[in-house]
């Protein structure tokens, strides 16, 4: 037997019997939208229902996590049979049932995580847990079917921002991540305080367009690492819009914007050099930010690497991904028993 013949075939777990396709079932509840998604080789989506909770939030300024479990409750049976619906698949047809397991919000990721292990049994497939942050790196792979580790991943979300080496699709290593605020959660404080309300991400990066982004200096924190601190800018917008009421709101977004994508980008050209790659990919929903998306693509013809980002429906959290991330990991032999637990602060 040559050395061909011992290359891993990618449909090996299913025994025997050879199948062309691998269906995934992606289940979603981490926080705020309830999405089942089917999808095929872990590239296509077949189907990918989102049914967000927003309008639900946005009267308390935020995710009230209690609420969102509810809600998760109410959706999920529902999602699930309209996703099978549209992709025309049944139940015998799906290979594995991959949900989302952490991080996020345990009330939340309780209810996705408890309805798919109570398929899994009930339907006699798979279980394969999946990591949230997973799912965000693989909403590139959905986008760009060329896309293949390794590259750099800039992760931008509501929960996270990290800097990962993606070595193969179930390798990672976190190069640095910050010490306190993620990203999106300083978008979000910083819509609060300027008056733009919840999710702020999408309102601060639309108003920032109207805005100059050298009008006002704000602060960067430097490590001597990778890592990151949003903190302090976040801070510093707060002060400057309680002590000048009257300061241009665009002007205030459009410098914050442009600040922060600065400390991305200087941490992006250090990471590069050290992981020794030439792919760059975005990933979360703060790289659904027009500026950030224009600024890495600038960077992109600086210093010739190539930038890839998330088609902007698959910026934000969805199930696509989390059944692509779910088929690599199928793939990749990982399964799970039905004492898997929600882990609200899982690591990569
Ligand atoms: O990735 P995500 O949906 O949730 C987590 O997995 O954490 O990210 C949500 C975050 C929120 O903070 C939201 O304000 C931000 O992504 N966001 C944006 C944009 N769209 C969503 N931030 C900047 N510009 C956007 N267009």
């Amino acid at each position: 037997m040559g050395i061909k013949d011992l290359a891993p075939n990618p449909h090996r777990f299913l025994g025997e019997e050879m199948k062309k396709d691998i269906i995934t079932l992606g289940i979603e509840s981490s926080c705020d939208e309830t999405s089942v998604a089917v999808i095929k080789n872990g590239r296509e989506i077949l189907s990918n229902i989102i049914d967000t909770q927003i309008p639900i939030h946005e009267k308390y300024g935020g995710v009230v996590p209690e609420i969102a479990s509810r809600n998760h409750i109410e959706a999920i049976s529902r999602v699930t049979k309209k996703a099978l619906e549209e992709a025309k698949v049944t139940f015998d047809e799906i290979d594995a049932i991959t949900p989302t397991y952490g991080p996020g919000l345990v009330g939340a990721l309780l209810v996705g995580l408890s309805y798919a292990k109570a398929l899994s049994f009930a339907i006699d497939k798979p279980l394969v847990g999946v990591n949230h942050i997973q799912g965000h790196v693989a909403a590139n792979y959905i986008t760009y079917k060329e896309l293949k580790p390794p590259f750099l991943c800039v992760m931008m979300s509501g929960g996270n921002t990290q800097l990962v080496h993606v070595k193969d699709y179930t390798e990672f290593e976190v190069l640095g991540k910050t010490r306190d605020d993620a990203i999106g959660e300083a978008f979000d404080k910083v819509a609060r305080v300027v008056g733009l309300g919840y999710p702020g991400g999408p309102k601060v990066d639309k108003l920032a367009k109207e805005g100059n982004p050298n009008a006002i200096e704000l602060p960067k924190t430097h490590f001597e690492n990778l890592d990151f601190s949003f903190s302090g800018i976040k801070t510093a917008v707060i002060n400057l819009n309680h002590k000048t009421p009257d300061i241009n709101k665009a002007d205030l977004c459009a410098s914050f914007i442009k600040t922060v994508t600065e400390i991305l980008i200087e941490n992006t050209r250090k990471a590069l050099k050290q992981a020794n790659v030439d792919t760059v990919v975005l990933a979360g929903g703060v790289s659904a930010s027009s500026y950030i998306r224009s600024e890495f693509l600038k960077l992109e013809d600086d210093i010739g690497i190539k930038v890839y980002m998330p088609d902007l429906k698959l910026c934000t959290d969805n199930a696509a991904m989390i059944g692509s991330a779910g088929y690599y990991n199928f793939i990749n032999g990982f399964r799970s028993d039905l004492d898997l637990n929600a882990i609200p602060n899982l690591k990569l």
